[in-house]
């Protein structure tokens, strides 16, 4: 494609059945970001499209386990997902919602103008059912055996495990996830496109026309699908969860999820353009609107087959200039999972690093699964914080900021020489340009930090402290080349690290410039002659061990309770979670009887460390523990056995009453007890500190 005239970008849009994690942010949302905050800097028409993806049967089903209606459930966990990618600086031109109005609008029409122009066969087959749920079962209502690979637990809809995608019927052994029953077969009508007519056409327009530009993971599942035939796919189904099926004969029927979902980025186009006052069209249907989508590995055949077709078939469309998709990222080693509670919740990383968005940032990117699953440790997001964004990055920063202070009251000097380190500013801009234009965002950030290098390199090499005194002209010239580097680095880092950009231009008093004016002479540097910097502040704060095992203690106790923990309504900054994330509808005991300040203060709670845990032989329910109170380290008996593992809690601080009267458990002395609070499933967590406490801290 010829230079586009408008960018439309878009982000998979999330399941509200949870809340967002790192595993989403480094596939998709940060790499969109990068992307689309790069096009604005070169002063593109581009907007960045996303939205809450509110039908579908992980919705349904988590309703159902929740004890709520499915609106509960998307208006809850829509809510948390918006307000966390805004506070993590995700910079989405418009944010919406597939329970909109406007999207039912476009949905409908967009399925009425397909059927009424005959694009689809519309077909009466057995399906499975559940006859104890009176429910057909497709997509995640239904689980059994990969016909391709064998996987146990492939979905009614796709393979978890070889990404093929199916139809429920093709299962081998299915079951239903709702009772675990095998399904029967009745008979039912559906709506499908005959994805085998679109075979040639997106062979030739992917695996030809896009051999050279589209990363090979995409376009080895497009063959790997290609080459097993493509064949037709309802696009309608038996449940009451959706938006419904805009024609005669389809009552009480919906359209699949994967057909409505993806036209979501169009109505969340539209709800931009009406508050923008922008006419939408041109986005979606100009051949000179490079359409961008992205995506996770698992959604590449929803948006290089399926959508893709329906585009085609409806006629007015255009089709993605490329679809960037990456790869998972696993956490600690384990694949990260919503329903076990084992991931990094970005709600929860905003309120335990308030301030440390850019470093998340700058961790997803550096080891982003860009060609292959990737893992994220709590180790390495220390390790890179620590030795890379502050030993380098804010080293350089800090010391041409101390040193203008200290040389120059903090007023850039006029240089007289010619510096051929200021030619490498607008190399450098070139080599990050072309790498986010590849969507190599890895790379761009690595070559960001070498300009980062090269500024400490530089320094390093012409040693301004020694030559302060006998050569202060010369150390003039070198103080200017330090401070123009530091200049374009407050601008090239815009896209990967906004924040702090944001705090980079403040410091150095810059104005915002375009992406192509990054480059800097004598005669027309970055930052002038005579411009006041402000006082030092430092760009990134060191992370101490005990704030990583805090989250390792976070993780070890979701082994345990997998209920990802749900901010209050109004800002996860600052906010305080309830310890769990229920809508209610639990039974809470009755308030006990009214007691005297005085008989509260009777009471000794302190915060204590679990040091040791044991097993307690011959009995089932108890665990031996050495718990550190500040007091002392004392023997305390707990009948919480057959909750925790005794190697997942050693470390863990807890609440302990003290003065409780000891007692003997199987002739061991206990002294003092651990409080404990049960979740919904009875099943005990403990009640925890948020952050780390010194041993023995009181609870007041
Ligand atoms: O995989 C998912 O999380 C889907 N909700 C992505 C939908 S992308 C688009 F098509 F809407
Ligand atoms: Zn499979």
């Amino acid at each position: 494609m010829t230079q586009p005239k408008r960018y439309t970008v878009t982000a998979a849009l999330p399941y509200t059945n949870g809340p967002v994690h790192i595993g989403h942010l480094a596939g998709v949302y940060i790499p969109a970001d990068i992307y689309v905050r790069y096009l604005r800097a070169k002063g593109k028409d581009v907007i960045y499209i996303c939205g809450s993806d509110e039908h579908g049967v992980p919705i349904t089903l988590r309703a159902k386990k929740e004890g709520v209606t499915p609106q509960q459930i998307v208006d809850k966990y829509h809510e948390i997902i918006k307000r966390s990618f805004a506070e993590f600086g995700i910079s989405f031109d418009n944010y919406s919602r597939t329970s909109a109005k406007i999207h039912h609008e476009t949905a409908s029409t967009f399925f009425k103008k397909m059927y009424d122009d005959g694009k689809f066969i519309e077909e009466t087959s057995m399906q499975l059912y559940d006859e104890e749920a009176h429910q057909f079962l497709a997509d995640r209502f239904v689980t059994g055996t990969c016909p391709k690979c064998g996987n146990e637990n492939s979905y009614g809809d796709q393979c978890e495990q070889c990404g093929t995608s199916h139809n429920a019927t093709d299962l081998i052994n299915p079951k239903s996830a709702i009772t675990g029953n095998t399904p029967a077969l009745k008979e039912t009508k559906h709506w499908y496109l005959p994805l085998n007519q679109y075979q040639d056409w997106i062979k030739e327009w992917i695996v030809e026309g896009h051999k050279d530009d589209w990363k090979p993971n995409v376009l080895g599942q497009v063959k790997s699908w290609l080459d097993d035939g493509l064949k037709p796919r309802a696009v309608t189904r038996d449940l009451d969860w959706g938006i419904p099926v805009p024609v005669k004969g389809a009552e009480g029927k919906v359209l699949y999820v994967w057909f409505d979902a993806p036209i979501g980025y169009i109505s969340s186009t539209k709800e931009w353009a009406t508050r923008e006052g922008k006419d939408w069209e041109p986005y979606w249907k100009d051949q000179d609107t490079k359409l961008i989508h992205f995506i996770g590995k698992d959604n590449i055949v929803f948006h290089c087959i399926i959508f893709p077709a329906m585009l085609k078939a409806e006629g007015s469309f255009i089709v993605p200039e490329n679809v960037p998709a990456n790869e998972f990222l696993n956490l600690e080693n384990e694949k990260i999972s919503t329903s076990k509670n084992w991931a990094v919740w970005l709600h929860e990383y905003l309120i335990d690093f308030p301030d440390k968005q850019d470093t998340l940032r700058y961790v997803l990117t550096a080891n982003a699964p860009e060609s292959k699953d990737n893992d994220f440790t709590w180790k390495d997001f220390q390790a890179r914080n620590n030795n890379e964004l502050v030993a380098i990055l804010g080293n350089f920063i800090n010391r041409v900021m101390v040193l203008t202070h200290k040389y120059y009251e903090g007023v850039v000097p006029k240089a007289t020489k010619d510096f051929s380190a200021l030619d490498k500013i607008a190399s450098y801009r070139d080599s990050i340009e072309k790498s986010i234009e590849n969507f190599k965002f890895r790379e761009g950030l690595q070559e960001l930090m070498n300009l980062a290098r090269f500024g400490n390199g530089f320094l390093q090499e012409h040693e301004p402290w020694k030559k302060i005194k006998e050569s202060p002209e010369e150390v003039k010239n070198i103080m200017f080349v330090a401070l123009q580097i530091s200049a374009a680095l407050a601008y090239l880092v815009e896209p990967f690290l906004p924040f702090t950009a944001i705090k980079m231009k403040k410091l150095f008093n810059l104005s915002d410039i375009a992406w192509n004016e990054i480059k800097s002479s004598i005669d027309q540097p970055l930052i002038k002659e005579g411009q006041a910097i402000e006082k030092p502040e430092l760009l990134f704060e060191k992370i101490e061990d005990e704030e990583i095992q805090i989250q390792l203690n976070k993780l070890a106790a979701s082994k345990l309770d997998n209920t990802p923990q749900i901010p209050p309504q109004g800002g996860a900054k600052g906010g305080v979670f309830p310890l769990r994330g229920d809508l209610g509808g639990v039974e809470v005991d009755p308030q006990k009887a009214e007691i005297t300040f005085d008989d509260f203060t009777r009471m000794d709670i302190r915060i204590g460390t679990i040091l040791q845990a044991e097993k307690m032989p011959k009995a089932d329910k108890l665990l031996q523990l050495k718990v550190d109170v500040g007091i002392d380290q004392r023997t305390i008996i707990s009948g919480i056995a057959q909750y925790f593992k005794p190697e997942e809690i050693i470390g863990k601080q807890v609440c302990v009453l003290v003065n409780l009267a000891p007692r003997k458990l199987r002739g061991v002395e206990s002294k003092g007890m651990i409080l404990m609070a049960e979740n919904s499933d009875g099943k005990l967590v403990f009640v925890s500190p948020e952050t780390m406490v010194d041993n023995g801290v009181k609870i007041s």
